[in-house]
């Protein structure tokens, strides 16, 4: 199939790498010179395992190009991934969206599925069908369709390349669209769930909601299990192993970061007040994971109260495997302890301080950073952190208290080489 990406941020690369990888002929489009300019090159500007191979190996299937009329006229279905970031009172800014359908419609040359993938609330998705039929695009020659994504940033191309589900909203009169998504992900090996179009948008925001609610979960399960000398570790994996509960996403810590979660509960929670609905556990989740960098902060200077002294802090994204520091709780953390007048050196496999903190060092190597530092931190959990050569490690620290945010450690290891080990709820 001729497909067209609008928006060539994580998800719009990374569908675009993988539907070029099952065969489809696939041109990227978005308003960023640079961004284009590079991508011609064969250059990313992101770090995301797997992408430049996938984009590499399938690059005669792939162009990239700045020119919508170019992009959108051949196209059967037309993938929108552009960015949908919160507007200060928590509701989702969807003027890159509206731009989008705007612009293409005016090359709406013969019939083409718009596949909405953008992160938006519910009723977004009929506001884009009317919002084609005011620019005075014929009903004949479209379908809207709503098609979220699971991937998660640090493993994007293997989520997107492997989903579990592949969620599909549309409209009750459309009879054209399940037989064109199934063509275009034909060679995925997952379950269609098939739903109205507000259906689909409610299915991510809940997804995502879900999970972040089971981090604020064990969060706070954490907090408790402080005060009563439990591993919460041990806590996340007896629940876990219930069925009804699962394993995943109880990794406590100092809450979550990035792009989704705090954006997306927030325009969530929003979309409930518009219509008169108080979501108290969407606040509830929200407020412990802002309270839980704190309670880490609380433990910082617990064991760091004398604030002229050094800390090295392992870790600047959000999580590991990523360069993305959006909305990274390592960044919060290290922010107020510079502020109160700790110094910190930072390091990061691959991410950096954005600007505002570039009067905090960073090192280009974990061992560097933590050179006669009084304690260690560990902010995002990346393997390089948790496989450490603890005896190096000794040599290197002048102190010898080990502050580990992601839980990611094996304390008796850590105990072991003589350090003092300290956990968030161990
Ligand atoms: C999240 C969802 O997991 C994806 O399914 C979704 O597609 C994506 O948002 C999105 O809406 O685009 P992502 O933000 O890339 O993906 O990262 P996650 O792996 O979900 O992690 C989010 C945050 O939660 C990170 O800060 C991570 O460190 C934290 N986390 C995660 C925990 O603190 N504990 C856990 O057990 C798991």
């Amino acid at each position: 199939m001729n497909i067209c990406i609008i928006g060539t941020g994580y998800v719009g690369l990374t569908t675009a790498a993988v539907l070029a990888d099952i065969g489809h002929h696939v041109t990227c489009l978005d308003n960023d010179p640079n961004k284009i300019n590079s991508l011609q090159k064969g250059i990313i500007t992101i770090y995301e395992p797997d992408l430049e191979d996938y984009l590499k190996r399938n690059k005669t299937r792939l162009s990239f190009t700045l020119n919508m009329k170019q992009a959108i006229e051949p196209a059967e279905v037309i993938f929108i991934t552009v960015g949908t970031p919160s507007n200060d009172d928590g509701s989702p800014n969807l003027t890159y969206l509206f731009n989008a359908l705007d612009e293409l419609s005016k090359y709406m040359n013969s019939y083409k599925t718009i596949v909405i993938k953008s992160t938006v609330p519910p009723g977004t998705n009929i506001q884009c069908h009317q919002r084609l039929q005011q620019n005075g695009v014929n009903q004949e020659l479209y379908s809207i369709v709503s098609n979220p994504e699971f991937l998660r940033e640090g493993s994007a191309v293997y989520d997107s390349r492997n989903p579990d589900r592949i969620v599909i909203g549309k409209q009750k009169e459309d009879h054209k669209s399940i037989s064109i998504m199934k063509s275009v992900y034909e060679g995925i090996n997952a379950p269609f769930v098939v739903t109205s179009l507000s259906g689909a948008e409610m299915i991510k925001y809940a997804s995502n909601a879900f999970l972040a609610a089971k981090i604020s979960f064990i969060n706070e399960m954490a907090q408790i299990c402080d005060q009563y000398d439990v591993d919460v570790n041990d806590v996340a994996k007896g629940i876990g192993l219930d069925p009804r509960i699962g394993p995943h996403f109880l990794q406590a810590g100092i809450g979550y970061g990035g792009s989704c979660f705090p954006k997306d509960l927030q325009a969530l929670e929003f979309s409930a007040k518009k219509k008169n609905i108080h979501p108290h556990l969407l606040k509830a989740v929200q407020t412990v994971n802002h309270a839980q960098s704190d309670y880490f902060l609380k433990k910082v200077k617990e064991h760091f109260p004398n604030t002229l002294c050094t800390l090295a802090a392992l870790g600047i994204a959000f999580k590991p495997n990523t360069d993305d520091i959006r909305y990274s709780p390592a960044i919060k953390i290290m922010k107020e302890l510079h502020e109160k007048g700790y110094t910190i050196h930072s390091y990061d496999p691959k991410a950096t301080l954005p600007n505002e903190l570039k009067h905090i060092l960073q090192f280009r190597s974990p061992y560097e950073a933590m050179k006669n530092v009084n304690g260690l931190l560990i902010l995002t959990d990346w393997d390089e952190h948790k496989n450490l050569d603890w005896k190096k490690v000794k040599q290197f620290m002048k102190g010898q208290v080990i502050i580990d945010g992601r839980n990611c450690l094996d304390p008796d290891v850590i105990k072991q080489h003589g350090f003092t080990y300290i956990g968030v709820g161990r």
